[in-house]
């Protein structure tokens, strides 16, 4: 039978390149999303290549909007088997005491707070039905200090938190649960970042031993291998993708 997942974030980069190549491997997906032209585009291409897919639009720093992702996947689909947890937002790129406690609070509802709304309802559901396998996404920035992106980082270092805590508690159960750490990769979200600050462009290229930035692609990959039975003695791990670049930090 074919598997079910749940991608948040899966109307552009990251998400929507997992999206394409889980469908390679016949899963079904619901696509949760806060963009809904970028989430509705991804369901065209997927019905295209030949899956199920459904468009959930959703901001997941709301509580409301996550359990409505959830329920309407367990409606259509059955069941939840993967979960990519992966919606997020840089933020300005200014030092920390040039931000807004309005940038703050938004960035925390939506990295943090919505990953931690997604594991609560995604796994009780996964759990009901014998297991499940979840990935989330953290960064660099999760796994090492890094200037301009204080919470961001400090986001990214509590998905780490999740992922690890959540295996403590349920892994026992079925229930794998790891994190993906990139390093500046080629979405439209690292493309407008850098359009507006040149210089760490320069900067984040440069300190990359690999001397390149990631592409989705690569991270896809990563991804469908975690979330599937390929990696079914692998919990808990946080997977650096990076070309080697925290490898130097
Ligand atoms: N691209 C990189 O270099 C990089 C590196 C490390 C980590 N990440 C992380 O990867 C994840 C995906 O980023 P990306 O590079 O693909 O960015 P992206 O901007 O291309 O995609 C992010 C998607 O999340 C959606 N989104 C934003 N806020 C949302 C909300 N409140 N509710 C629901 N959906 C929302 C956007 O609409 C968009 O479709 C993020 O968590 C990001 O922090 C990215």
């Amino acid at each position: 039978m074919s598997k079910v997942a749940i991608i948040t974030g899966g109307g552009s980069g990251l998400g929507q390149s997992t999206a394409y190549r889980l469908a390679q491997e016949s899963v079904n997906i619901t696509i949760a999303d806060v963009d809904e032209q970028g989430g509705n585009e991804t369901v065209e291409k997927l019905k295209e290549i030949g899956v199920d897919a459904i468009f959930v639009k959703a901001d997941v720093s709301k509580a409301e909007d996550v359990k409505r992702y959830v329920d309407q996947t367990v409606e259509h689909f059955g069941t939840i088997d993967y979960f990519f947890n992966n919606a997020g937002i840089s933020g300005s790129g200014e030092y920390f005491l040039n931000t807004e406690v309005s940038e703050i609070e938004q960035i925390v509802g939506i990295n943090l707070l919505g990953a931690l709304y997604g594991v609560r309802y995604v796994a009780e559901i996964m759990l009901k039905n014998g297991g499940g396998s979840i990935v989330n996404t953290s960064s660099s920035a999760g796994v090492t200090g890094q200037d301009s992106v204080v919470t961001y980082s400090a986001t990214k270092h509590g998905i780490v938190g999740l992922t690890k805590s959540m295996v403590a508690e349920y892994a026992k159960d079925g229930l794998r649960v790891n994190a993906i750490a990139p390093g500046p990769t080629e979405t439209p979200m690292v493309k407008e970042f850098y359009e507006a600050n040149p210089k760490m462009k320069e900067n984040a290229t440069g300190g990359i031993p690999q001397k390149r930035l990631g592409t989705p692609e690569e991270v896809a990959e990563l991804v469908t291998f975690l979330l599937t039975s390929k990696a079914q003695y692998i919990n808990g791990e946080v997977i650096r993708i990076d070309g080697g670049f925290t490898n130097t930090k």
